[in-house]
């Protein structure tokens, strides 16, 4: 298998994740470039999993010509300006989400992609390459449980993890924009339908950080697709036994439900406390096979030359939009049509 090379920029929280399973899980992949603007941060990271190069600046490390693909896991607001930089240097781009911090600059990422049809561009919208969402969407494709009618989709991060939470809130782009845009992929994902309009609502019930951010700690939307199908959101960041994600799919002749129960296995405790199931004590743990199955499927496609056809950047765009208009929703307190 040939070897991709590949350079990830962001170390912290996810980005040291994704950094990782670049050097030591995905099949064919080396990972020669790591960059971040906390230098002690870099080096270490570098020492720890032997990568050749470090750069604390960004646009040094597209100017690397031993760099085949680029990864980027920095601050939301600075995706569009790095995806046209590594671009404009010829390398292939995996993105986390969001794709920006309005919808502006997701169409500008979207000029820049138009413009590079030679290169990969991939989105970081792991669900769809986790298992049980991936077998969900085989279903509802095979028509297994009819037309679909409504998904109702939860994200909760736990209280375990408050502290970096309240720390990441200030520029995390808000409730809608960092934890519903999952959800609301999975909508148009499930549905095979445009967002056309959206309510959302929410209320701080905790955290006072949240009210002067204009934001909600606790929030919620509505929304209904062109073809009629709806979609019910939930997101807090508190919930009491660890990262829940749970989805529901209702179709006319059947339902899925995705992780009901968030437990991390099968297993079930019986002791003092009575009986239960632990949960997957964070995101990265929930998510860990399918962040490595999003690059494995990136790196595959810098390899045969290919785009991924259902992930594209307008998927970041349409996505991002209807996240901004939850919000807004949220502010007005009244529905509002996608324009
Ligand atoms: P973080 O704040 O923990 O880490 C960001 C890193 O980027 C820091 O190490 C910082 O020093 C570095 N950085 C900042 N400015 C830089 C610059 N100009 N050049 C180079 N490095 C720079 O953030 P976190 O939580 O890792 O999130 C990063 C991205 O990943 C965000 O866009 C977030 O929305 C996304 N994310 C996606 C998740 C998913 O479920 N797919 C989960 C968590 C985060």
């Amino acid at each position: 298998m040939k070897a991709v090379k590949i350079g990830s920029v962001g170390l912290g929280r996810l980005g040291y994740e994704h950094a990782r399973n670049l050097a030591n899980l995905i099949p064919g992949c080396v990972l020669q470039a790591v960059c971040d603007m906390d230098e002690p941060r870099l080096r270490a990271v570098a020492e720890e999993l032997n990568v050749p190069r470090a750069y604390t600046n960004f646009a040094q490390m597209c100017e690397d010509p031993e760099v085949e693909g680029i990864v980027i896991v920095s601050p939301s607001f600075l995706h569009v300006e790095q995806i046209r930089l590594a671009m404009e240097h010829g390398k292939h781009v995996f993105c986390e989400k969001p794709l920006g911090v309005d919808v502006p600059q997701c169409r500008q990422a979207e000029a820049v992609v138009e413009r590079h049809p030679e290169l990969v561009f991939q989105l970081g919208f792991m669900r769809r390459f986790d298992v049980s969402y991936a077998e969900a969407k085989r279903r509802v494709e095979a028509g297994e449980i009819g037309r679909v009618v409504l998904v109702r989709s939860y994200t909760q991060d736990p209280r375990s993890t408050i502290e970096s939470t309240l720390k990441f809130a200030p520029h995390s782009g808000g409730q809608f924009l960092d934890m519903c845009v999952h959800d609301l992929d999975l909508v148009r994902w499930f549905t095979g339908s445009s967002i056309q309009k959206v309510w959302g609502i929410g209320g701080v019930f905790e955290f006072d950080l949240y009210r002067e951010l204009n934001d909600a700690d606790n929030a919620a939307a509505m929304v209904q697709c062109e073809n009629g199908a709806m979609g019910f959101l939930f997101t807090n960041r508190t919930h009491a036994a660890g990262c829940n994600v749970e989805t529901e799919i209702i179709g006319t002749r059947g339902t899925l439900r995705v992780a009901p129960v968030g437990a991390r296995d099968l297993l079930q405790i019986v002791d003092g406390h009575g009986a239960r199931q632990e949960y997957y004590p964070d995101f990265m743990s929930r998510w860990h096979d399918a962040f490595v199955a999003e690059l494995t499927a990136f790196t595959g496609h810098i390899r045969s030359g290919t785009r991924p056809s259902d992930l594209t950047v307008y998927d970041g765009t349409a996505v991002s939009e209807a996240a901004y208009r939850c919000k807004e929703s949220f502010e007005c307190g009244k529905m509002l049509p996608i324009r």
